[in-house]
């Protein structure tokens, strides 16, 4: 069969930049289409095209008529799921194609995509259950029992199969499909440092349950993690790429397990450098675990601080606390490993909340804070918790720099101090 994948466009919107021409909180969302890539390559047996529509925004009518697929895909986050819905329009006033989504809001909120342009909505990691549709209709078979894969039909919620994710649903012994976007490529950079970045899954999922995470709807809950081969052979892949990011939750959850991937890394000796995902507590519990990455190549690290005190902590339900961020900072530092710390300010924060985070990032020399607005998103279990607070349910501002339910402080204050803070933060960083 012809199947085309398609990355949507770059699509949030900005509060700050439409309402007070603040214009530096946008997020830009930059990098391979790993999860295509993953998809494509359990299908190889099958004409496959990825199509990068934030490399080319316009290029989707031309490139259905050129290819004329059989089944178009599509993923994003939730605050691509509106662009999803208009791409999957356009699709089908153009073509024949059956139209499938998926990605981390069609797995949290599959009833948004119950519309007439959707044809099937895949829940969960689709790697597996992805080849399994397409072999379904390419053979005439029943695609309602299909776990994890919801045939939109009548009525307007989505009704399907759970699927048990497990490790075969990890398909370890296919690579992804980087080969197809080759033409892309030079796009795929590291602005800061103007290097060209790879995307490799080392693992899915996280053990942990913080109340804003959308995570946990990939796997269901499950931490699984692909063989030490599965990961070198795929960091190969990418020979002339120098900067890996490791495109987990959390790449560290199994000690052991990320213990004895380093130390594969280190004897590989690729000469890479990796930027990966990591909770401040396995730090401390682990900072040898950390001094052996640094050795493999370890450059930076993303860490969830959060918050800066053990109530907002607590609340967010992160298990974590003030003592040990500061202390994994103080290791990290001391290693030699660049902290991407991220923070989230609360539409609830006044000025002195604000004043309180500026001292902190700044007496704690967090290398490149990252801050984003406390947003629920659908599917977890914060949003179950705010949802009669919303003020904006348009999927579009849910970038997670916009506030989506009222703030205390004036609109354009709160935003002007963001927008400081970021400022502050960012001058000087680097990685
Ligand atoms: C994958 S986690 C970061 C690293 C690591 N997993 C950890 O917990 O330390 C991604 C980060 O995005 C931010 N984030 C995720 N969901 C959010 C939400 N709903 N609202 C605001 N920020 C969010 C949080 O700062 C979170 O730490
Ligand atoms: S924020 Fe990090 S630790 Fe918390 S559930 Fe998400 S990935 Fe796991």
């Amino acid at each position: 069969m012809k199947i085309l994948l398609v990355n949507p466009p770059n699509s949030g919107r900005s509060i700050p930049e439409e309402e007070y021409g603040i214009d530096s909180i946008k997020s830009i969302f930059r990098g391979e289409p790993l999860a295509l890539e993953v998809l494509a390559g359990n299908l190889r047996d099958h004409e496959v095209m990825i199509l990068d529509l934030k490399v080319e925004p316009d290029a989707l009518v031309a490139s259905l008529a050129a290819f004329a697929p059989d089944i178009v895909g599509l993923t994003g986050m939730t605050c691509e799921a509106n662009a999803m819905v208009a791409q999957a329009k356009v699709i089908k006033a153009n073509c024949q194609a059956l139209v499938v989504v998926g990605g981390i809001h069609a797995s949290n909120d599959p009833d948004f995509f119950h519309q007439p342009a959707i044809d099937y909505i895949a829940i969960g990691l689709g790697k597996a259950s992805l080849r399994q549709l397409v072999l379904a209709l390419e053979q005439g078979g029943d695609t309602s029992i299909i776990p994890g894969i919801c045939k939109v039909g009548s009525g307007s919620t989505a009704n399907y199969t759970p699927r048990q994710f497990s490790m075969a649903d990890l398909v370890d012994d296919v690579p992804p499909a980087y080969e197809l976007v080759q033409r892309y490529r030079q796009h795929y950079i590291l602005t800061s440092l103007q290097l060209d970045m790879g995307f490799v899954a080392t693992a899915f999922g996280c053990p942990f349950r913080c109340h804003f995470c959308c995570i946990k709807g990939l796997t269901d809950g499950r931490y699984l993690a692909h063989s030490i081969a599965t990961v070198l052979r795929d960091i190969s892949l990418l020979p002339d790429v120098p900067i890996i990011r490791l495109l987990d939750a959390n790449t560290f959850a199994n000690v052991e397990h990320a213990t004895k991937l380093a130390t594969a890394l280190k004897e590989a000796n690729l000469g890479k450098q990796f930027l990966a995902d990591v909770r401040s507590d396995t730090v401390v519990k682990h900072p040898e675990l950390m001094t052996l990455w640094k050795e493999a190549g370890l450059r930076a690290v993303i860490v969830g601080f959060e918050e800066i005190d053990d109530s907002s902590l607590s609340a967010m339900n992160k298990a974590n606390s003030v003592a040990v961020n500061s202390e994994a900072i103080t290791i990290l530092h001391d290693i030699g490993i660049t902290i991407i710390g991220d923070f989230i300010i609360s539409p609830s924060y006044n000025h002195s909340d604000f004043d309180r985070l500026e001292r902190y990032i700044t007496e704690h020399q967090v290398d490149l804070p990252m801050i984003t607005v406390l947003t629920p998103l659908p599917g977890t279990p914060l949003f179950d918790d705010m949802q009669a607070e919303i003020s904006i349910d348009d999927l579009d501002y849910y970038t997670l720099t916009n506030a989506v339910t009222p703030t205390v402080m004036a609109g354009k204050e709160f935003y002007q101090r963001y927008a400081a803070l970021l400022k502050m933060s960012h001058s000087g960083a680097s990685l």
